[in-house]
């Protein structure tokens, strides 16, 4: 069920790049969440950012009732975010979205992109609760950009790869070794630059593995009322903010060209 709550921040932490994270709380006992799902955030000054702002959910604590963001500084409205105080009110439209499948997947492969790791790692999470180790792989340009990503290894096979090659291989994400042994996994799931994602998704369909990604077509409303954000699918278009984010990338037209 879609709520609208202010939520409380509980603290902020600057990463490197423009990047930080952003704890929040409830009052009350938070809804049920899938990996995959997103929040609209009001942010405060709306005489600057008028419209809401979609961010996918990093990380649920449904004990403690908290909600943690991953969130890159782009333009006014990230910008605003980042500034905000331990104690700020924060109005929050959540869960959003559909969720990545994780039924009968036994060998999955995560792979994001930059902050588009923000998604995959409450998915990360859960597949480890259903006692499913994922294997995850992650890209930067360089090894600050992928010193906080950490926090994957207690759940997951993290497996880092960097331009510069000052972490991990050297090269892009679809240059690393995992990637030659893409047929020992049985699905795959990305988020991350348009480009990287296609990418990936060329090679999944070459190997004939079944692949989701998580698309970050810019929003508005996110509850399918102002139609900003469809994507072309084979069942015509369709909005990515309730019948995405994630969309397996078979029903995506133009998505890939083999
Ligand atoms: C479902 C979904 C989940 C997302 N999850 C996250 C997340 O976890 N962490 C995070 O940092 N960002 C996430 N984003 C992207 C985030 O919503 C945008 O970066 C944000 O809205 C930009 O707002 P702004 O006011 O700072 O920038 P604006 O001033 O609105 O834009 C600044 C620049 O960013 C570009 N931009 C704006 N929106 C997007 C977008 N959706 N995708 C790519 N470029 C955009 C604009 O074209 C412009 O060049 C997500 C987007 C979607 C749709
Ligand atoms: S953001 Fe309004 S329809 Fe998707």
């Amino acid at each position: 069920m879609k709520r609208i709550y202010d939520f409380t921040v509980t603290s902020i932490e600057p990463f490197l790049f423009n990047d930080f994270e952003l704890h929040v709380s409830l009052d009350r006992d938070l809804e049920p969440i899938y990996p995959g799902q997103f929040v609209n955030v009001l942010v405060p000054d709306t005489q600057k950012t008028f419209l809401r702002r979609p961010i996918s959910i990093y990380d649920v604590d449904y004990r403690a009732r908290k909600l943690r963001f991953y969130i890159r500084i782009v333009g006014n409205g990230t910008q605003i975010l980042g500034k905000l105080q331990k104690g700020d009110k924060l109005n929050i439209l959540y869960p959003l979205g559909n969720s990545f499948t994780i039924e009968h997947v036994q060998r999955p492969l995560l792979i994001g992109g930059g902050c588009g790791i923000a998604p995959l790692f409450y998915l990360a999470k859960t597949f480890a609760r259903n006692h499913v180790r994922p294997t995850v792989l992650t890209g930067g340009q360089t090894a600050a950009a992928l010193s906080w990503i950490n926090d994957f290894e207690t759940f997951a096979d993290l497996h880092r790869i960097t331009n510069d090659g000052s972490m991990g291989e050297q090269g892009l994400i679809t240059d690393h070794s995992i990637m030659k042994k893409i047929k020992t996994f049985d699905r795959i799931y990305t988020c991350g630059p348009e480009a990287m994602m296609k990418a990936v998704a060329k090679m999944a369909v070459i190997a004939d593995i079944p692949c989701e990604v998580s698309l970050e077509n810019t929003m508005a409303c996110g509850i399918g009322a102002c139609l900003c954000c469809v994507t072309e699918t084979v069942q015509g278009n369709q909005c990515v903010c309730t019948n995405g984010p994630i969309f397996d990338i078979c029903k995506l037209k133009n998505f890939i060209k083999i």
